[in-house]
C-alpha cells in the first residue's frame, strides 16, 4: 500500500519477470509444521506479487520449481547443511533428473522461513537467480527488539503513535497486525521481542498480562519469534507484599521461581527477562547492598530450569561517578566479570552516555571477556530527529560494530565481541529499541522503516555494509530502477553524518533540550543533577570546548585497552570525529583541514544544513518515480528537517559565540 503499511514486503512485480518465471513457476513444500507452512505461504505470497502470478503448489520437484526442504521432509537432500545450525539456510540451483530446481534447505523449519525470505529478497532486488549457491547462518543467537511500550498504550521514546499492543482486547482479540509484525521481523531475521518498557511496571507479571503475552507468543511462534518481558525489581513486594526484594533472601528467590514457572506454563518457549536495575531511579539489588551479579543470578536461577535467559542492562548512572557519567557502567560491571551465571547476558548500550548521534564504542566491549555482552542499539531516533528527520542509522550501527576494541590485539572488533567469536561464547545477542507504533507506516516515516530493516540485517550478519543494506531496502521499498535506488541510497548514506554535523559536530554530545531531547539547548545549566545539563557535556568556556577525558580530566580513556587509550590520550591522534568527546580543545587550535577549531565547527554546522538542502533537491527530482503519498510525506519531512537543521546551527553557534567571542569565518552566514 502507498501508506507504507507493507514496509519492505510490498512484493511489487519485478522488472525482469523472465528470470523469476523461469525459476519460480512452482513450489514444493512438504513440511507441515506451523513454521514450515509459514515459509511456504510467505514464499507463495511473495512470488505471486513479484512474478505477477501465483506459482503452482506441486508435490515433487520439477523443472523451474523451488523446493523447501529439511532433512526431516527430504532425507536425500542434495545440499550440505553442516554448520548452518537450526536457523541457517542454503539456497542452491541444482539439476535433479535433468530438471533444474532451486533448493531452499535448512536443518530446521525456522531456517526454511529465513531462506524463503532470502530468496524473495534476491528476486526483488534484481539478483540473477540462475546459479545460486548461498549458505547463510546468523552470527548472533538472540536478535531482539526491545519495545519500550507501556501498559497504558504509550511508548517511551516512541514517535510512531501508540503501542501496537492492544492490551485491553488481548488475549481474546489477536488482530491481524500482530501477524504482519511477525512477518516483517522474520523477513529480516529477528527472533525475539521484549514486549514492555525497561522502565517496567509490576503489572506485566500478573496473571492477566501473562495471558496477554501468551496470546502474542502464540501468534509469533510460527515465525520463529519468542516473547520476553522486562521486569521491575521490586515486583515481589508490589505484587505479593514481600518485605524485601533482596536477591539473597530465600523468599525473594522462591517468589521469582514460582513466577517463572507460572509464565512457562502459559508460554512454554518464553525467552526470559530484561532488567533495568539501579538506573535512573529504578530499584535494584544495590538497594540491598548486593551487586548486579547477585541480582542477575537470582533471576537466572528462576528461568534456568525452563531454558530461559536474563538480559541485565549495563545502562546505569546515578551515584558513583560525579565527575564523568560515561565511566559508571564500566566501573560497576567490569569488576563483576566472571561472576554471572551462564544464562545471563549483560546488555550494553551503544554509547556510554546515551544513544547519541555519535558516540565512541562503549569501553565495556572487550573488557568483560568472561561475560557474554549484548549490544543495545536504539532504532527509535530519540536523539536523531525522531520521526521527521531522515537520518539513516545503518552507518551508525556499522561504525560501532566495526570499531576495534584491541581487547585481544588488532581485529578485536565490537562485532566479534558480541558474536562470541572473540572469547568463544555460545550465548550471544543484540537488541534494538524498536521504532514501531500504531501509525499506518509503523515507524513514523517511510525512511525510518530502513532503520528497523538495517538493524535486523546487521543482527543476522554484522559484516554487511550499511550501503548494501540501504540498496536492498530501497529496491524493495521503492523500485529496482537505478534511477531511483542510486539517488535514494546516496541520500541515506550521508544523512546520519549530516545530523551529527548540524547537531553535535566533532564529538560533541547531549546538547539536546531537556526531557524531549529534540532541539538544541547547549545553554542549559541549572538542572539539579550535574549530568543532566548540556553544559556538563560540552564544557565550553572562553578558552575552548570539549570534555577532557584524559589524565588531566576524568581519565575515562583508561577504560579502553592500552592501544586505544594511548591513541585517545593525544588530541592529534584522536579521530577528529571524536575530538571533543575526549579533549577540551582551544578555540584557535588547528584542525586537519587547517581551519581553527572555531571556524571548523561552523563549517560542520553549515555542511549539515547544506546536506539536507541537497536531499530536498534529490527528492524533488524523484517525483516522477515515487507514488504520490510516499513522495509527499518525505518531501514535507525534509522541509521540516531543513528548517530544524538551520535552527540547530543557528542556536548552537549563537550560544557558543557568547563564549568563544570569535567572528564568523569568511563566507558563512551569521546565525539568525
Ligand atoms: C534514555 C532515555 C530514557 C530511557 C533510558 C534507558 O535515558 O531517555 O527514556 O528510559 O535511556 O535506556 O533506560
Amino acid at each position: 500500500a502507498e501508506d507504507g503499511y507493507d514496509l519492505w514486503l510490498r512484493h511489487e512485480k519485478v522488472r525482469d519477470g523472465g528470470n523469476l518465471a523461469r525459476h519460480a513457476a512452482a513450489v514444493v513444500a512438504p513440511g507441515r509444521s506451523a513454521t514450515a507452512l509459514a515459509a511456504r505461504d510467505e514464499l507463495m505470497r511473495g512470488l505471486a506479487g513479484a512474478n505477477g502470478a501465483a506459482p503452482a503448489l506441486v508435490e515433487k520437484p520439477m523443472n523451474g520449481a523451488i523446493w523447501l526442504a529439511t532433512p526431516a521432509s527430504a532425507p536425500d537432500l542434495p545440499v550440505k547443511l553442516d554448520g548452518l545450525g537450526e536457523e541457517g539456510y542454503a539456497i542452491r540451483s541444482v539439476t535433479l533428473d535433468g530438471q533444474s530446481v532451486t533448493v531452499i534447505a535448512a536443518n530446521g523449519d525456522a531456517g526454511l522461513l529465513y531462506g524463503a525470505y532470502a530468496y524473495l529478497r534476491l528476486a526483488e532486488t534484481g539478483a540473477s537467480l540462475d546459479r545460486l549457491d548461498i549458505r547463510s547462518a546468523p552470527r548472533m543467537k538472540l536478535r531482539l527488539l526491545n519495545h519500550w511500550d507501556n501498559l497504558d498504550g504509550t511508548v517511551e521514546r516512541g514517535y510512531a503513535g501508540q503501542s501496537i499492543w492492544d492490551w485491553w482486547r488481548l488475549p481474546d482479540w489477536k488482530g491481524p497486525r500482530y501477524t504482519d509484525y511477525a512477518r516483517a521481523n522474520a523477513s529480516i531475521g529477528i527472533n525475539g521481542t521484549v514486549l514492555n518498557n525497561v522502565n517496567a511496571r509490576s503489572d506485566s507479571l500478573t496473571a492477566p498480562y501473562i495471558a496477554k503475552a501468551a496470546a502474542l507468543a502464540d501468534v509469533f511462534r510460527p515465525y520463529g519469534i519468542k516473547v520476553y518481558l522486562s521486569v521491575k525489581w521490586t515486583a515481589p513486594m508490589e505484587l505479593s507484599g514481600l518485605r524485601t526484594a533482596d536477591p539473597l533472601d530465600p523468599a525473594v528467590a522462591a517468589w521469582w521461581k514460582a513466577k517463572a514457572a507460572e509464565i512457562y506454563r502459559a508460554i512454554p518457549d518464553f525467552g526470559g527477562f530484561l532488567v533495568k536495575a539501579n538506573s535512573e531511579g529504578q530499584p535494584g539489588p544495590q538497594d540491598y547492598k548486593r551487586t548486579h551479579a547477585d541480582g542477575a543470578n537470582m533471576l537466572a536461577a528462576a528461568v534456568k530450569p525452563h531454558g530461559g535467559i536474563v538480559m541485565w542492562r549495563a545502562f546505569v548512572y546515578a551515584h558513583d561517578n560525579p565527575d564523568d557519567r560515561a565511566k559508571q557502567a564500566y566501573s560497576d560491571f567490569k569488576p563483576l566479570d566472571g561472576q554471572f551465571a551462564d544464562n545471563v547476558l549483560v546488555q550494553v548500550k551503544n554509547g556510554a552516555i546515551d544513544f547519541q548521534p555519535r558516540e565512541p564504542f562503549h569501553p565495556l566491549f572487550g573488557a568483560m571477556p568472561r561475560t557474554p555482552l549484548m549490544m543495545e542499539f536504539q532504532i527509535t531516533k530519540e536523539y536523531l530527529g525522531q520521526s521527521t528527520h531522515l537520518t539513516y542509522l545503518g552507518p551508525l550501527f556499522e561504525e560501532t560494530l566495526k570499531s576495534d576494541t584491541f581487547a585481544r590485539g588488532k581485529g578485536s572488533t565490537v562485532a566479534r565481541v558480541i558474536d562470541g567469536s572473540l572469547e568463544g561464547h555460545k550465548l550471544t545477542g543484540i537488541a534494538g529499541v524498536a521504532n514501531i507504533g500504531a501509525d499506518r507506516d509503523w515507524s513514523g516515516s517511510i525512511f525510518n522503516q530502513a532503520d528497523w530493516y538495517a538493524f535486523g540485517r546487521l543482527a543476522w550478519d554484522p559484516d554487511l555494509s550499511a550501503e548494501a543494506i540501504a540498496r536492498e531496502w530501497a529496491a524493495q521499498t521503492f523500485s529496482t530502477d537505478a534511477k531511483v535506488v542510486d539517488p535514494i541510497v546516496a541520500m541515506m548514506m550521508g544523512s546520519r553524518e549530516a545530523a551529527v554535523d548540524y547537531m553535535t559536530p566533532l564529538g560533541l554530545s547531549h546538547v539536546m533540550g531537556t526531557g524531549h531531547h529534540y532541539g538544541p539547548a547547549p545553554w542549559i545549566s541549572e538542572l539539579a543533577r550535574p549530568e543532566w545539563n548540556p553544559v556538563y557535556y560540552h564544557k565550553a568556556d572562553a578558552q575552548g570546548i570539549g570534555f577532557d577525558r584524559t589524565k588531566t580530566g576524568s581519565n575515562a580513556i583508561a577504560q579502553y585497552a592500552p592501544p586505544v587509550a594511548k591513541m585517545l590520550a593525544d588530541p592529534k591522534k584522536t579521530p577528529e570525529r571524536d575530538l571533543l568527546w575526549f579533549h577540551h580543545v582551544g578555540w584557535d587550535a588547528k584542525l586537519k583541514s587547517g581551519d581553527t577549531l572555531w571556524n571548523g565547527l561552523i563549517r560542520h554546522y553549515d555542511a549539515g544544513v547544506a546536506y539536507v538542502a541537497a536531499m530536498r533537491r534529490t527528492w524533488d527530482g524523484l517525483r516522477p518515480h515515487v507514488d504520490a503519498e510516499r513522495f509527499a510525506q518525505t518531501q514535507a519531512f525534509l522541509g521540516i528537517q531543513h528548517r530544524e537543521a538551520k535552527w540547530w546551527r543557528d542556536a548552537s553557534i549563537a550560544y557558543f559565540q557568547t563564549l568563544s567571542k570569535r567572528p564568523m569565518p569568511p563566507g558563512t552566514a551569521a546565525p539568525e
